[in-house]
């Protein structure tokens, strides 16, 4: 297992490039079962692992995906399998998301129910929901949920909370089912934004994808399509509040201010200067943070995967803030580790208090999960000493290259294999 040695205490000076989103990368790839054309989906972090299992749940499944740098073919080899294998869903839950298009296309699916993870239960009860309002019957059976439906049709579905899978997921089925799809109460993120850029080119046309009432016009037969996926918004803020924490100066390239609204306005009270244009994010921090109170909340609010990155920099604040978590139930496993670097949290519930502390003193430490692991991240870089992090397959679950794209902003982290 890696490990990621750090020396931190040292600014941030540099530029970084932020790669294609994870998150929109995902369900796009997944997309690609609708049709039988080949599709080019470019800008992905194909490094991820997530990528790659991607990969090979679409295979699994019958297609050929072929990556090619930044992009991935997906060709079709003939028919398509409906079963996804539970030893790929069990390392990515988002695999889930392969049942909404074969069930549209082929009336019937079988996946294996993803089970709890670091972060909390994760059930999947609003996407059945939403396959039931569409005409579905699912029975469980041997840890598998069976999906079937000769016909789906197009109807209106309301979701009880906006899960982003969920809408993904009803989003993709809609664009095979002829006819007009409502998604009420739908979740709002650029990543949804972008599948239904993507649907539309598939051929189904999708409107108010990043509104909360999305709707899809589907078509039985859908064609192949070339899409670029948009910049990772959760890469970029991790980035940007590293370098609030270490202090410096950072650019980053390929990034898009106008989908971190919330976050830059947190890091701007932190008393840090944020300056954006097209493509590109800057930050500079030449003080000791300001405290900054955050609540999670479903995008346009502040984003529930940056919540661990924050509580990092809140651990050196002049002052106390407040860090309350409304989107997982149990996703503070990195204030425990936080703790070993001379952090002051008490965490109780979905609420965590910070009393910010001058300095943090590098140790070993241990990722838990992919945004906990990036919270160890910035706490190294900023901290004095060494810091050695162990289970670094957590960030590389999710961070492509993390090492080299520190280093070109100064940071010293090596990899140890
Ligand atoms: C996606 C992101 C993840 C991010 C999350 C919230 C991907 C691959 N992952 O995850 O990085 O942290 O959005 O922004 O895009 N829930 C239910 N029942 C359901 C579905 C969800 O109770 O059927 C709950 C979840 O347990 C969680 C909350 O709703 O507490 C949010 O989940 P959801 O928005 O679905 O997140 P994901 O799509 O899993």
């Amino acid at each position: 297992m890696d490990r990621l040695v750090i020396e931190g205490g040292r600014p941030l000076s540099g530029t970084v490039p932020v790669s294609g989103a994870k998150n929109a990368a995902l369900p796009i790839l997944i997309a690609t079962l609708l049709t039988d054309e080949p599709c080019v989906v470019e800008n992905c972090p194909t490094a991820l692992r997530d990528i790659r299992t991607t990969v090979r749940l679409l295979e699994s499944l019958g297609k050929r995906a072929t990556v090619e740098g930044a992009a991935v073919r997906v060709e079709s080899t003939g028919s398509l399998k409906t079963q996804a294998p539970y030893d790929i869903v069990k390392q990515m839950r988002a695999s889930v998301l392969a049942a909404g298009p074969l069930l549209a296309r082929f009336g019937l699916v079988r996946v294996p129910i993803p089970g709890g993870c670091a972060i909390g239960l994760r059930p999947i009860d609003i996407h059945l929901k939403g396959f039931e309002a569409m005409g579905a019957r699912r029975i469980a059976d041997q840890g598998d949920i069976i999906l079937s439906a000769p016909r789906l049709k197009p109807g209106v579905v309301k979701l009880r909370f906006p899960s982003v899978g969920a809408t993904e997921n009803l989003m993709t089925a809609a664009a095979a089912v002829p006819g007009r799809t409502v998604i009420r109460n739908a979740a709002r993120e650029p990543e949804i934004e972008d599948l239904g850029a993507f649907l539309t080119k598939l051929g189904a046309k999708v409107t108010g994808a990043g509104t909360a009432t999305v709707t899809v016009e589907g078509r039985a037969r859908l064609h192949g399509a070339r899409h670029k996926v948009i910049p990772d918004r959760i890469e970029a803020g991790t980035f940007l509040i590293a370098a609030a924490a270490a202090r410096g100066l950072v650019r980053l390239t390929g990034a898009d201010a106008g989908h971190l609204e919330a976050v830059i306005a947190a890091l701007r009270r932190t008393g840090a200067t944020v300056k954006s244009g097209r493509g590109w994010i800057e930050l500079r921090m030449e003080r000791r943070p300001k405290p900054v109170s955050v609540r999670t909340e479903p995008y346009p609010g502040f984003p529930t995967d940056l919540q661990a990155p924050w509580m990092a920099l809140m651990t050196l604040a002049a002052g106390f803030a407040k860090v309350r978590e409304t989107v997982f139930e149990n996703r503070f496993m990195h204030a425990a580790e936080l703790a070993r670097m001379g952090a002051q949290i008490a965490a109780s519930g979905g609420t965590a208090v910070v009393a910010g502390v001058e300095r943090l003193s590098g140790a070993p430490i241990m990722a838990s999960d992919l945004r906990a692991g990036a919270a160890l991240l910035i706490a190294a870089l900023a901290a004095k000493g060494r810091t050695v992090i162990s289970r670094v397959y957590h960030i590389d679950r999710g961070y492509e290259a993390v090492e080299k794209k520190l280093a070109r902003a100064g940071a010293r982290v090596e990899r140890l294999k």
